[in-house]
């Protein structure tokens, strides 16, 4: 049994060097099997609108969504620290409503914490969340939610310029109170300066190995995801054809009569 995390134990974790473990999870079967393998945080993003929902991008999941998915993990009840994504237009509006929406994470959703993509542009929102007591983790680099902005999902901070920016928000991000950032799709180099800058644990996504913690989407990790398998993601399992496999045996069992057995049925 391992003990639930709270945000005081990744403030040891960098302290101590230990990397911290972070996959995304939407339900509950999927939140309690990556548990008992012991993550150390889970991360309801809002790529369930991408993976399980079908879009094409971050853009259209909503305040409804966020709140349904995380209420399903924290059903599984997981050691692991939950933080909810904040989706588009939650917060960008107002600070009111950046407000009101991160308290429904918490109160409706049961999350520990809210993730917001951003760096100088949203400090003063994450210091408006974090004064209500509410942890935030800041998202800097790749932020999906800017993918118009990016002309695409590209490698950001690449230039000299467009690096002391991300470095600009970064430290934004850490003194507007956040307990942790994510780093995405950023040169290994300049990821590697942040975390070292930073007294706040760095989650690197597509950002090299000096990060203090990882995070990949399970969809990616597993094999279910084929329609796009960035360059930073390490499969670790080739669940679709299993799948696949299993679903046709059944259709073959039903087809062929030899679904339902005796052992299946009621007397
Ligand atoms: O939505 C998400 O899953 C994320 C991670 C990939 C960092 O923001």
């Amino acid at each position: 049994m391992h003990k639930a995390k709270t945000v005081l134990d990744f403030h040891r974790m960098k302290a101590e060097g230990e990397k911290i473990t972070v996959l995304t999870s939407y339900d509950f079967p999927m939140t309690g099997v990556i548990d008992a393998a012991g993550i150390d945080m889970i991360l309801v993003g809002d790529s369930v609108g991408v993976v399980v929902a079908g879009f094409d991008n971050t853009l259209p999941v909503t305040m409804e969504d966020m709140i349904y998915h995380t209420r399903a993990v924290m059903r599984a009840r997981p050691k692991a620290f939950v933080v909810a994504d904040m989706p588009f237009l939650s917060y960008q509006t107002d600070l009111k409503s950046a407000r009101l929406n991160a308290g429904l994470l918490v109160k409706e959703g049961g999350a520990a914490a809210v993730k917001i993509e951003g760096g100088v542009n949203v400090a003063e929102t994450i210091a408006a969340i974090t004064a209500m007591d509410i942890p935030v983790m800041g998202h800097i680099g790749l932020t999906p939610q800017s993918l118009h902005r990016m002309g695409g999902y590209k490698v950001q901070g690449k230039g000299d310029a467009q690096a002391e920016k991300l470095v600009e928000d970064a430290r934004a991000v850490e003194a507007a109170g956040a307990f942790a950032i994510v780093l995405e799709g950023i040169p290994m180099g300049l990821a590697q300066r942040i975390t070292a800058e930073l007294t706040i644990p760095t989650i690197g996504i597509g950002a090299g190995p000096h990060c203090d913690g990882q995070v990949l989407v399970i969809h990616d990790i597993l094999g279910l995801c084929s329609k796009y398998s960035p360059k930073f993601v390490k499969r670790y399992a080739e669940l679709a054809p299993i799948i696949g496999e299993a679903v046709a045996n059944y259709i073959a069992d039903v087809k062929g009569g030899t679904f339902p057995e005796e052992r299946h049925c009621f007397k």
